[in-house]
Formats: C-alpha cells, structure tokens, sequence
C-alpha cells in the first residue's frame, strides 16, 4: 500500500473561538498527558478486550513505548493547530497512517479511541475540563483524525482492497539462520502484493494464551505471492515464531505498507544501518539488483554492529553490492563496536568514500538514528538532498 499523496493537513483550520482555548489548556494537557494515556488504554482495553489481544502491540503496553508516542502526536498536531509557526507534521501522520493501515485500522474505530480518549481526560482533569474546553479539544481530535482517515483510505484504496481487508495467510517455505540471534523466514501467501522497496508487512501469529499478536518485519526481498523477513529473537512474538513456526506452518501476514520507500532517482545513495536495522536496506539493494539499477546510482552502504558474527545481512549486503558493482560505483562499509571502531561520517567523506549530495536512508535505534543525524547536520560539505529514516519502535518524535 503505497501513494505519493501526503496526508492532508491543508485544510486542518480550527474554529475561531477554539484557538484560544487549544492555545491556553496546550501546557495543562501536555502536563497531564502522560497520565491521561494509561487510562485511556486502561479504559480502552477494559471495554474492548478484543484491541488488546489482536490488535494492538502489547510489548510495547508493557513498556508505555506507544502511550509516549500517541501523547506526542496530539500535542504536535494540536501545536500546529495554533502556532503558524509550527512545522507541519506530515512525516508524523504518513507514519502512523501506515502503521494503521498495516494492522487493518478502520474508521469506526477512531469513535472507540474517542469516546475512551475523552473519559480519561475527564477521569485525570475532573472539573477543570469544562464543556467549552471539551469541544475545542473534540475539534482537534476529529480533524486529526479525519486527516489519518482519509489517507488511510486512501492506501487501502491503492492495494485495491476494502478498508481493514489486508490480512492474507502465509506459510513458511524456508527458514535460515543469518546469526546468532537473526532467522530469516520465506513465506509463500496468495494476494501478497509485490512492496516498494523499504516497506515492511505486519506478522501475526497466536500465542498459547490465545492472544493473537502483530509486529511489523522489513521485507528483504518480495515477489508477487512471495516475501521474506529476517527477525531478530528479541520477546514474544520473534521466539514464538523461532520455536514453534515450521515449515508448512501458515501465520497472518498483512499487506506492504510503510513510507520509508526508495525514491526513484539519479542522485547518489547512502544507505546507513545499524543492527538488525539493515533488513529495509536489504530490501532497497534487492530491488536495485533485480531492477539493474536502472538510473545507475553511486550506491554506499553504511553498516555499524558489534561485531562480524551479530551482522546477519553481511553476507547479503556483500553479494548484492558486488551484483551492483558489475555496473557502477557500488560499495559496502561495516564498522564493529568490538573493534572499537564507530561510523564516523566526517573522515568517511574526508577519505571521499561517501558522496555529497545524497539521499540518505537511515535505520537503527534511537540514539544511532540521532547521532547519525546530528553528524549530518553539522557537516555542511555532505550536503544531503534528503534524509529519511525508520525506527522499529514506535516513535514519540524525539528523532523527528
Ligand atoms: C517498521 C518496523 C519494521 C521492523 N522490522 C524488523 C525487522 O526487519 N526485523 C526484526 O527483527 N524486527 C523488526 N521490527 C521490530 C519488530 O516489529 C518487533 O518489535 C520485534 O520483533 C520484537 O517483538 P517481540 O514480540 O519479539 O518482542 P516483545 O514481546 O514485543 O518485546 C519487545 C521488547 O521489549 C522487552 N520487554 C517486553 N516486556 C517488557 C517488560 N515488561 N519490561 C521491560 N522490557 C520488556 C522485550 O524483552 C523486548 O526486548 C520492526 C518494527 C517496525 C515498527
Ligand atoms: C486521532 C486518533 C489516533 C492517533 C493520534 C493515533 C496515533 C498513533 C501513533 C502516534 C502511533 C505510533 C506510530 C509509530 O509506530 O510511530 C499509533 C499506532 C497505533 N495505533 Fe493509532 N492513533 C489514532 C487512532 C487509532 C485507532 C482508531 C486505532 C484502532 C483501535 C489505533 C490503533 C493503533 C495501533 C494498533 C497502533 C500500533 C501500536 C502498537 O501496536 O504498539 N489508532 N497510533
């Protein structure tokens, strides 16, 4: 599911009386909304049990890693609302599209997290939440919500499937150790349509206490009916499907989705990786190997991991890059935290291994993803055209 149409906030315009209103009760919510989100999930949960089990991620419940990451959102889209000088937060509302669309969110279930929402902003605030101060935040919710509804739709439309309808059945044709700690798993599952290169599908499978839960894996490689994952053993779901999917065994997968998507373009590449964060990039150097890199890119692959033996798409990476290589500038570059060595993008450019003017693509954890980006920044010589980049936590835009 893919459109090259951003969410559209254009017409995301408040009532005249309910800007003040946002602009005075923006620093109470924000103060309390760490504590409105657990009880908005508590209440949710509470009255819809089915959320909880199927739908949503509960490792991250557990850790309160999504609580964080649907606060921020209200109170970046809200501080647009109100303040012209606000960035527009396009990037931010493409991401959760994709991540709803990617678990078969529909509309009707934006009136569940409403109704949830505003009891436990009542339940935390008690009588300081007057009706006026009700409505104007009623207002800010619609029209976020309207905004994500909407290209929602529109990337179900895409596919060509009825909304909420991505779910396919998958079964396991091949599964490969990468690493110590990475399998890759080849699926064969019909309707499974062919992603743009850096998108990921939703893996779901049923866990012994019934609960059937989805994450997300980067797809490798794809074809029409065909995909495959690599997926680092980590918590519930990753060892459910490392001890007990076999061969032949069918799990639920959803349908491509995400907007860390290759742009088709002449100018130079940098892919930038860390961990079990090269699987995207392992998915973008496929295409530019199946596609002859048609546009004949200088390709530059960045890649930082503990050591040789924990980076389970080196083998890939080396193969595809020399595939690569047979027809222009292609070259692949690990550094090892073991061996004391970190990717230092100053003396990588110093030493001309990586070009100016690029697209850069970044995956990694947080505190990677932002010190590759302050290094970016300040090193004005590189000039990025663009930079782009996935985290495979939800992301409370720290790093946005
Ligand atoms: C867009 C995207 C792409 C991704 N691509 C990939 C990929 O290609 N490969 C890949 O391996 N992963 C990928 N991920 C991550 C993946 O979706 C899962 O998050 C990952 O596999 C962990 O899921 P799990 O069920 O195994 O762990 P969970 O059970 O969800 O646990 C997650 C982490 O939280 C910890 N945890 C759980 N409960 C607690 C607790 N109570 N207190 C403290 N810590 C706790 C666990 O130990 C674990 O480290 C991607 C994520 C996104 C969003
Ligand atoms: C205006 C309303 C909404 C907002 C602002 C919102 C915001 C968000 C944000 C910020 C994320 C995290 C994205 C990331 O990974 O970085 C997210 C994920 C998610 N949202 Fe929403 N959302 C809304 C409505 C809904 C609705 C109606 C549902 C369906 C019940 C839903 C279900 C989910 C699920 C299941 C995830 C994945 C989170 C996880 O599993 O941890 N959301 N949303």
């Amino acid at each position: 599911m893919f459109t090259q149409q951003a969410p559209n906030t254009a017409r995301a315009q408040l009532s005249e009386g309910n800007v003040e209103i946002i602009r005075q009760t923006l620093p109470v919510i924000g103060a309390h909304i760490n504590e409105i989100t657990p009880v908005f999930y508590r209440t949710m949960f509470a009255n819809h049990p089915e959320l909880i089990a199927d739908t949503f991620n509960r490792g991250n419940q557990r850790s309160g890693e999504q609580q964080k990451a649907l606060a921020a959102s209200i109170a970046t889209f809200a501080t647009m609302l109100v303040d012209e000088n606000a960035p527009d937060p396009v990037e931010m509302l493409s991401r959760i599209g994709h991540k709803h669309v990617s678990l078969g969110i529909t509309a009707d279930q934006y009136q569940i997290v409403h109704d949830n929402l505003f009891s436990a902003i009542v339940e935390v605030l008690g009588e300081a939440i007057t009706p006026e101060i009700a409505g104007a935040w009623d207002e800010v919710y619609w029209l976020m919500a309207n905004i994500l509804i909407s290209f929602e739709n529109d990337l179900y439309s895409s596919a060509g499937v009825a909304a909420g309808d991505v779910f396919i059945k998958a079964e396991l044709k091949e599964k490969t150790q990468l690493s110590p700690l990475v399998t890759e798993y080849t699926f064969s599952g019909q309707g499974f349509e062919k992603a743009l290169p850096g998108q990921y599908t939703s893996i779901g499978v049923t866990l012994p206490d019934g609960a059937r839960q989805l994450r997300q894996y980067s797809l490798i490689k794809t074809d029409e009916n065909s995909f495959s994952i690599a997926v680092q053993k980590d918590g519930e779901v990753s060892n459910f499907l490392l001890e007990n999917v076999d061969l032949s065994d069918v799990v639920d997968a959803t349908l491509p989705a995400g907007d860390l998507v290759l742009e088709d373009n002449a100018a130079p590449l940098v892919l930038v990786s860390q961990g079990i964060g090269s699987t995207p990039m392992t998915g973008m150097l496929s295409h530019l190997v199946a596609t002859q890199n048609p546009l004949d890119r200088e390709v530059v692959v960045l890649h930082a991991d503990a050591n040789e033996a924990e980076y389970a798409q080196r083998e890939n990476t080396n193969n595809l890059v020399a595939a690569l290589s047979e027809r222009g500038k292609a070259t692949h570059i690990a550094t090892f935290r073991e061996q004391d060595e970190l990717l230092n993008l100053d003396q990588l450019f110093q030493e001309g291994k990586v070009p100016a003017e690029a697209q850069w693509y970044l995956c990694g954890g947080n505190t990677f993803l932002q010190d590759i980006r302050e290094q970016l920044e300040k090193n004005t010589k590189l000039a990025p055209t663009s930079i782009h980049f996935e985290l495979f936590s939800p992301n409370d835009w720290l790093v946005s």
